[in-house]
């Protein structure tokens, strides 16, 4: 039987399939794995079934165990590991795009409206008793209706938020590594130049993979281009953000407010997005749902099923191919 060392835990059902068809190696704990860790606990292990916080760099891929053939990731996103040195190694890495789009844009759409809506100041009047006075003034947000929305990265997650934001009356704006075909397209606006995007976009998501050239893409000079009042969203990672600017634009107003659930660094939070009124923060929810999370493991372990069985998985991860989130 093969030994697959499950990094934390997962849905009963998940964890059931597993416990039937593998030697499972628990973390009982379920606390994050230190890279030693998780070093130690590949020693004679065939398969990883990793989440995005365990780090797989390429020295902790050289320090680990010679038996491991299968790296299977709960989550599409696959920037945590490196997966060059995994492939020398002849490691296969595998990852759960497709089943996560849903839950991943809806919660884009919650985003979106608790930041303009003011969910955090709202909730946090209720909250500390300090609701004693309602005003016609009080806590006015920034309606969807008629505005554009500018969709950075439109891959499965980007399109599913398009659809979602039209039935809110949004007008698409995107920009893309390619156009769309126009059926998938349908009426959104494509810009080449993710610059020309910004300028025209009052309410930004951001939907694109990390890699380098993602990497600080909302930096102080992208942010100029905003209209003055722009509100932002980021479920995809937080590498695409320069925390300093957008924390400065934040202050300044020229954002008016920005929806977070992704962080650089995370599940560490730069403590001025805690602090500032216009920030509506999550943690990492994206695929949180259970119906999400137990299709994400059953496509995990699909995927190392077929790699064990001599197959090729649905779901590998390609050398030099970003993930479409
Ligand atoms: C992903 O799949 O990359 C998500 O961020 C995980 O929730």
């Amino acid at each position: 039987m093969t030994v697959l060392v499950v990094t934390r835990r997962l849905p009963p059902p998940v964890e059931s399939r597993a416990a039937r068809d593998y030697i499972p190696r628990w973390n009982v704990d379920d606390r994050l794995y230190s890279a030693d860790d998780l070093i130690a606990a590949t020693k004679g292990a065939d398969a990883l079934l990793i989440t995005p916080q365990d780090r797989l760099t390429a020295d902790t891929l050289s320090r680990m165990s010679s038996t491991v053939r299968a790296i299977a990731t709960l989550s599409v996103g696959f920037d945590h590991i490196d997966v060059r040195s995994a492939a020398t190694r002849g490691i296969v890495v595998t990852n759960t795009p497709d089943v996560l789009t849903d839950a991943t844009a809806d919660l884009t759409l919650l985003l979106l409206l608790g930041a303009s809506r003011r969910a955090n100041e709202g909730q946090e009047i209720v909250r500390t008793g300090s609701w004693t006075d309602p005003r016609p003034t009080e806590l006015l947000g920034w309606q969807l209706t008629g505005k554009t929305l500018g969709v950075y990265g439109m891959g499965r997650i980007g399109q599913a938020v398009a659809r979602r934001a039209r039935a809110f009356g949004m007008n698409i704006h995107y920009t893309n590594r390619r156009q769309l075909h126009r059926e998938l397209e349908e009426d959104a606006v494509f810009h080449a130049d993710a610059r020309e995007l910004l300028q025209v976009s009052p309410f930004l998501t951001l939907h694109a993979p990390a890699t380098p050239e993602t990497s600080r893409f909302l930096n102080a000079a992208m942010i100029g281009l905003l209209p003055r009042g722009a509100v932002v969203v980021n479920a995809a990672r937080g590498s695409l953000v320069d925390d300093d600017a957008l924390i400065a634009a934040l202050r300044s107003g020229h954002i008016a407010a920005a929806g977070l659930d992704v962080y650089d660094g995370e599940p560490r939070v730069r403590p001025e997005y805690r602090t500032l009124p216009n920030t509506f923060l999550l943690p990492h929810l994206g695929s949180a749902t259970l119906e999400t999370r137990t299709r994400m493991g059953m496509v995990a372990l699909d995927n190392l099923d077929a790699v064990f069985a001599g197959k090729a998985p649905s779901n590998p991860v390609k050398l030099g191919v970003a993930p479409t989130s």
